[in-house]
């Protein structure tokens, strides 16, 4: 075997036997780098005599270039294994099975929310819906409580800087869900029936308070609606929510600035080895605020008083959710802890509707 014969196969199998591109580029530095030893081989061919360079000049040449043509063939074989193995690990197998475990699950609130909002639209109340950074006029002044009112002091309110600059008084986050009654009423006028479930803000915070609760109010407001349809409602409320036969309420003289009369309303109840049972029992729960709504408020929405008239109420739901799951601590509700979301959590598919039976 001549020289150039060794050189070839010695240059050729470490290309071919190269299993990575790092490699390859060592087998090419090593025969046709600077200091390559077929690079040597063609400089040495200055100094040989014409006879000789002519006898060794074509064969090193053509064996340069087939040695860079394998190194070419050799580099796209390395490229697409590589492509190839990098395809098979990252597959995804798209027909596995989903993973149960972390489920979501629908917070107390939430599904209060719902089970509240299937009550009263099977009794003909629509949804009302208004911004929790209201302005002072529709949090209070429409409310009847002008702005000297000792009712203010009672709210706790959160205040929001404007930055209109012109306007008079300071927004706030609503203190209750009253407002979207009067945004409600003035867009719809009358005859009216309406609930408007929300967040409100009150600077408060202890076992039964947090800076941010949850609210439903309700509205019905027509010719000729009385106490006694809203006490009729207010049963017929109680008795699906806790999903009991009977439901007894209290009406307890009040004062609200935004209706007149005003009651408080108790349910009757027992607490027996700290579970409550609703409808039977000696104790009287308070639940809810509630009254004939104020001509005050109405005549602000422009709603005739000869007319129209009817009532509100308001209850907490964060309180509800409470009751009747047997939640102990408010703030637990806002505390997104995961084991506590897990444990009173309900399931997402199982969406509140009175003729599957509430809660299941
Ligand atoms: N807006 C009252 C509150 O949050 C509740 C209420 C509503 C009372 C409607 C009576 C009538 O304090």
């Amino acid at each position: 075997m001549s020289d150039i014969d060794r050189l070839r196969s010695d240059h050729l199998r470490a290309v071919s036997e190269a299993r990575d591109e790092a490699a390859l580029e060592q087998a090419r530095l090593q025969a046709l780098g600077r200091k390559g030893e077929i690079s040597k081989h063609l400089r040495a061919l200055g100094g040989m005599d014409p006879g000789e360079r002519k006898l060794r000049a074509p064969a090193l040449n053509r064996l340069k270039s087939d040695l860079q043509g394998a190194i070419a063939l050799r580099k796209r074989q390395l490229i697409e294994q590589a492509l190839d193995a990098q395809i098979e690990s990252e597959v995804v197998d798209v027909t596995l099975p989903g993973r149960p475990r972390r489920q979501g699950s629908v917070h107390p609130v939430s599904q209060t929310i719902e089970e509240v909002s299937a009550i009263f639209a099977d009794m003909g109340f629509g949804i009302a819906e208004g911004p929790d950074i209201e302005t002072d006029w529709h949090n209070f002044d429409a409310l009847n409580i002008p702005p000297d009112h000792p009712a203010r002091q009672e709210h706790d309110t959160f205040f929001v800087r404007s930055f209109k600059g012109r306007q008079e008084r300071p927004n706030v986050l609503r203190t209750h869900m009253s407002p979207v009654q009067i945004r409600a009423l003035t867009a719809q006028g009358a005859p009216i029936r309406v609930i408007a479930p929300g967040r409100v803000y009150r600077c408060d915070y202890d076992q039964t308070h947090t800076p941010m609760f949850h609210q439903v109010e309700g509205l019905a407001i027509d010719r000729d609606v009385t106490m006694a349809n809203l006490k009729w409602v207010l049963e017929e409320f109680c008795r699906a929510f806790f999903e009991v036969e009977q439901a007894e309420l209290r009406f307890r003289a009040s004062h609200f600035p935004f209706t007149e009369p005003s009651a408080e309303v108790d349910l009757r109840c027992s607490w027996k080895e700290g579970k409550l049972t609703v409808g039977e029992g000696d104790d009287w729960m308070e639940i809810l605020g509630s009254g004939m709504v104020h001509p005050n408020v109405l005549e602000a929405c422009g709603i005739d008083t000869d007319v129209h008239q009817g009532f509100a109420f308001g209850i907490g739901i964060d309180r509800l959710a409470m009751l009747k799951y047997g939640i102990p601590d408010l703030r637990d509700f806002f505390d997104s802890n995961l084991e506590w979301l897990e444990h009173y959590g309900f399931l997402p598919l199982d969406v509140p509707a009175l003729h599957s039976g509430l809660s299941r």
